[in-house]
């Protein structure tokens, strides 16, 4: 803590990552039921810049965040609660006098979470303002402080986030790269996000993760997250695209699965979700081409596949999907190089 930066302006953007195995159950301060996997996005990303000053006079945290231009005093609390989570190993946070400008790649309704790019962003600047931002296994452990999928979105490629025999090294407190141990197809991918509803969620991730301490099949879960994990740990760097196609294909409707075993059972997907699953997998027989679906905790699609397919990916989207998709719109996304620092001059 001896290189604390007292003010200044610091601007930080971070990506969205897609898991392919999926977080779904915590314990204790933000750890992780079961260890996950997910490739780094690079078109989904959100921008943020900080202009903060710490005041010796304060004894709490003094925090202004504007989204877009529009001040939004609604996310306050949650960014307090992360401040409150992190202030025994950065006590500077309650002197912290901060103005967050951000701005998200994507459109704010477009019912993609900007949790995982918002607090990795926000995760890179505190740890730059202490000092040692290039401390990515601090940054991460920083960032699952705020969201837990956040912790993976500070590395190139994927990351691991918690205990998997799979992957050594790997943690339940932050993510690792993944990324040197994924074959090049994998670092290639692509992920055409679908979006079929904007608007918020009925039912938010963070209530998900809680209904899981009292779904009955919560134990088999986290057992088939880490047997999957296995696979993982041998099949990334062979380049077995699909076997990761198929088990990208089992944690969507697994996940989803879940919530409607819950109690109370609740459903994200909507008509044109389960319509376009259904053409995804039937284009996928009848031509032969490596495309697979995946969800998050949400009704849109995210659509991962190699390089190689983009041409009849892109057919397959116009002519089939687009008619489910929330006014024709969807991002053109790919696996990315992890957060950037802007200087702004
Ligand atoms: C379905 O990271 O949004 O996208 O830790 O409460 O912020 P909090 O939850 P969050 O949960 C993400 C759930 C998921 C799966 C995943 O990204 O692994």
């Amino acid at each position: 803590m001896t290189h604390i930066k007292p003010e200044g302006t610091l601007t930080w953007q971070s990506p969205s990552n897609i898991a392919i195995v999926k977080y779904w159950g915590k314990k204790g301060v933000q750890l992780p039921e079961n260890p996950s996997f997910s490739l780094t996005l690079s078109a989904a990303h959100t921008r943020s810049k900080a202009v903060y000053r710490i005041d010796p006079g304060l004894d709490s945290p003094k925090i202004t965040i504007v989204l877009d231009g529009v001040d939004q005093p609604d996310f306050v609390p949650r960014i307090s609660q992360f401040f409150q989570r992190i202030s025994d190993t950065y006590p500077f946070v309650n002197q912290l006098d901060i103005r967050i400008e951000t701005h998200n790649s994507f459109p704010h309704s477009s019912g993609i979470a900007s949790s995982a790019s918002a607090m990795s962003a926000l995760a890179l600047i505190i740890c730059e303002i202490a000092g040692h931002s290039e401390d990515l296994a601090e940054v991460s452990r920083v960032a699952r402080l705020g969201s837990g999928s956040a912790c993976r979105s500070v590395y190139p490629y994927g990351a691991v986030w918690g205990k998997s025999g799979g992957f050594p090294g790997s943690k339940d407190t932050f993510a690792i790269g993944a990324g040197q141990r994924m074959h090049d197809v994998f670092k290639s991918l692509r992920d055409a996000i679908l979006i079929v509803k904007s608007g918020k969620k009925q039912v938010s991730s963070s209530a998900g993760h809680g209904l899981m301490q009292h779904n009955p099949y919560a134990p088999t879960r986290y057992r088939l997250a880490e047997e999957r994990m296995l696979v993982l740990g041998d099949i990334l760097p062979a380049g077995d695209l699909e076997t990761f196609g198929a088990i990208c294909e089992r944690e969507a409707l697994e996940l989803h699965a879940l919530m409607m075993c819950s109690n109370p059972p609740y459903l994200l997907m909507e008509a044109g979700t389960v319509e376009m699953i259904k053409r995804i997998q039937a284009f996928r027989n009848d031509t032969g081409t490596a495309v697979y679906f995946t969800l998050d905790a949400g009704p849109n699609i995210h659509l991962i596949y190699p390089d190689s397919e983009q041409e009849r990916v892109h057919g397959l989207i116009r002519d089939e999907l687009l008619e489910f998709c929330e006014n024709g719109r969807w991002i053109d996304d790919h696996v990315g190089t992890g957060p950037e620092k802007i200087n702004l001059s």
